[in-house]
């Protein structure tokens, strides 16, 4: 039919994808489920393992699943339009932009569409937290501290100097996720005894490892005298940039620290035959932040259980002595 092209090019331009939780089913008929899963970053191996989770929930609770990446706002709000029409019942997101929160929860109510907000909190019009909205992250500032914690003992383990050292914070403070896991990261560091003073801030225009490479970069440059560095960001990516940049200035990675917080991110560099100055990251839960989101929006809409307005998960560290095992224990890798 000649509205059929314009309607399956939008769903390609989307980025839409019917997870195969949809196996033996023929789509909004027969009375199942459709749920969508949208993501802001849908290459960040963080976001598609979320997706994994989600589609192993679907597959077991016999529900369709609608994967969508929608890095801005545009995107996003054609997203919700495009699940109303193909009768979803709601969706778990990770919104590209903690502002679209009132817009997102607006277009979803009007649509008839239940959502779940996961990783990044949607923000109201006052410049708060939506706390309405039910809402699964990480404990932030809790697991900032944990890195920094680790920073911490690593350096001492290795006999270095507080003299020629200083501390790289990839910050990313425009959302508040980011800001309290490199604030917490930070307020560890102080508190064991590191001076405030060489804990310098490297802000990322954009959250990728390009940005942070960049951030990186320009810190570098302005801090000649530094010798050895620790490096602490919202995330993997943001870790791997910073250690890019030590190393496109000669740096050993003996005399670099850097530890990242998702721990799904930084395999590669794990898997590196010689160790580079990504030594560690704080291990999340994809599986709570992808299977349970929606199984809680799964049985909101099909039982009418209300989900928790607020749960937060938290991390392990990992290195590269470790980080098969406990992906493994996790459930993460087979
Ligand atoms: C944010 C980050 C992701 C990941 C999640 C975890 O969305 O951008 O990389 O750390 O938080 O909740």
């Amino acid at each position: 039919m000649f509205w059929a092209a314009p309607l399956l090019l939008l769903v390609a331009i989307m980025g839409c994808d019917r997870g195969s939780g949809s196996s033996g089913s023929s789509g909004s008929g027969g009375g199942r489920v459709k749920l969508g899963f949208i993501v802001k970053q849908p290459e960040e191996p963080w976001f598609q393992l979320e997706w994994k989770f989600a589609e192993q929930a679907a597959q077991k609770d016999g529900f369709d699943l609608v994967k969508i990446g929608a890095p801005d706002g545009d995107k996003v709000l054609s997203a919700i339009d495009n699940l109303a029409s193909q009768q979803a019942k709601g969706f778990v997101i990770c919104t590209p932009d903690t502002r679209l929160g009132p817009a997102i929860v607006s277009q979803a109510r009007q649509r008839g569409l239940k959502l779940i907000s996961v990783d990044d909190q949607f923000i109201g019009t006052d410049g708060k937290p939506m706390t309405d909205v039910p809402y699964l992250g990480i404990s932030a500032r809790k697991i900032g501290n944990q890195v920094g914690q680790a920073l911490w003992d690593e350096m001492k383990k290795r006999g270095w100097p507080l003299e020629g050292t200083a501390v790289c914070v990839v910050t990313f403070d425009e959302l508040d996720t980011a800001r309290e896991r490199t604030e917490g990261a930070s307020e560890a560091l102080a508190a064991a005894g590191f001076p405030r003073d060489r804990m310098y801030p490297a802000p990322q225009k954009t959250s990728d490892v390009p940005g942070a490479l960049d951030a990186g970069a320009v810190l570098l440059t302005q801090h000649p005298e530094v010798k050895r560095w620790l490096i602490c960001g919202t995330n993997d990516s943001a870790v791997m940039g910073a250690v890019r940049a030590t190393e496109g200035r000669q740096f050993r990675p003996e005399d670099v620290i850097g530890i990242g917080i998702n721990g799904t991110d930084c395999i590669s560099e794990f898997e590196k035959a010689t160790p580079t100055g990504f030594f560690a990251s704080v291990l999340l839960t994809p599986k709570k932040h992808g299977g349970d989101t929606i199984e809680m929006l799964y049985r909101w809409v099909k039982d009418g259980q209300e989900p928790p307005k607020d749960t937060r998960t938290t991390g392990i560290l990992i290195d590269r002595s470790s980080f098969r095992q406990v992906l493994r224990e996790q459930g993460i890798t087979g």
